[in-house]
């Protein structure tokens, strides 16, 4: 694959419309080479004073990549029981339902994921500045729509944030890691995610007063 034009053609706002979550990936190497491009993309974000505290871990070793997958399983087990058996309740409204199986899945699959994408960012007066980091991680989103890589955003990992921090070598009160994106080739297709409509959450001037 020509790393260098992958991605360049895709109209911009073609490509956010459907840049859906991609949790179910094959576990098929990418180039890293591919993964520095969509982190390059991370780069162009905008943070205060422009300090661009972003630091990218690429973990691609699989016996790496299994632990941190074992840690994330057992976490989301534990944390987000309730909305996996409400997933599992045929009731619950479908998207919902979709998603949160989707997130189950990833869960269980994460050490499939070729990539795992860790980004971190310098703290600022002892917090850590996911603020100055998700404008980053969007474009990294972005960027892997473009190039026609899977990937979703997981914060999940943060549960054990110290031990992972200190396994990828960073160090958990200066640089601690705010997200992973797991990375891969997509099982399925991109698609426009569900959204409210924007007729719900757009005003001029000020918002009527029956809206909350
Ligand atoms: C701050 C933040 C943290 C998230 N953490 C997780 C996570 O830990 N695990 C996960 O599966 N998805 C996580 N998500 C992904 C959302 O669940 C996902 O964007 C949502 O399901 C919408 O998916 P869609 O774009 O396909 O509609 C997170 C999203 C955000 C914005």
């Amino acid at each position: 694959m020509n790393i260098e034009s992958a991605g360049e053609s895709l109209p911009l706002l073609e490509g956010l419309r459907t840049a859906r979550a991609m949790r179910r990936l094959k576990p098929d190497p990418v180039p890293i080479e591919l993964i520095r491009k969509v982190c390059e993309a991370g780069t162009f974000a905008p943070s205060g004073g422009n300090r661009q505290p972003w630091q990218f871990i690429a973990v691609t070793a699989p016996e790496r990549r299994a632990y941190i997958a074992s840690l994330y399983r057992a976490r989301f087990r534990e944390y987000i029981r309730p909305a996996v058996e409400a997933a599992l309740d045929p009731t619950y409204p479908d998207a919902k339902r979709r998603n949160m199986k989707a997130a189950i899945y990833l869960a269980e699959h994460l050490h499939e994921a070729p990539v795992h994408l860790f980004v971190a960012g310098w703290t600022r007066r002892g917090a850590p500045q996911s603020q100055a980091l998700f404008p980053a991680i969007q474009n990294i989103l972005l960027a892997c729509r473009a190039v026609g890589l899977g990937a979703s955003l997981t914060t999940a990992h943060r549960a054990d944030g110290e031990e992972i921090d200190r396994y990828l070598g960073l160090d958990p009160v200066k640089t601690p890691s705010i997200a992973l994106i797991p990375i891969g080739w997509p099982k399925g297709r991109f698609g426009r995610p569900t959204r409210r409509s924007i007729d719900t959450c757009f005003f001029v001037d000020a918002v009527p007063e029956q809206v909350g």
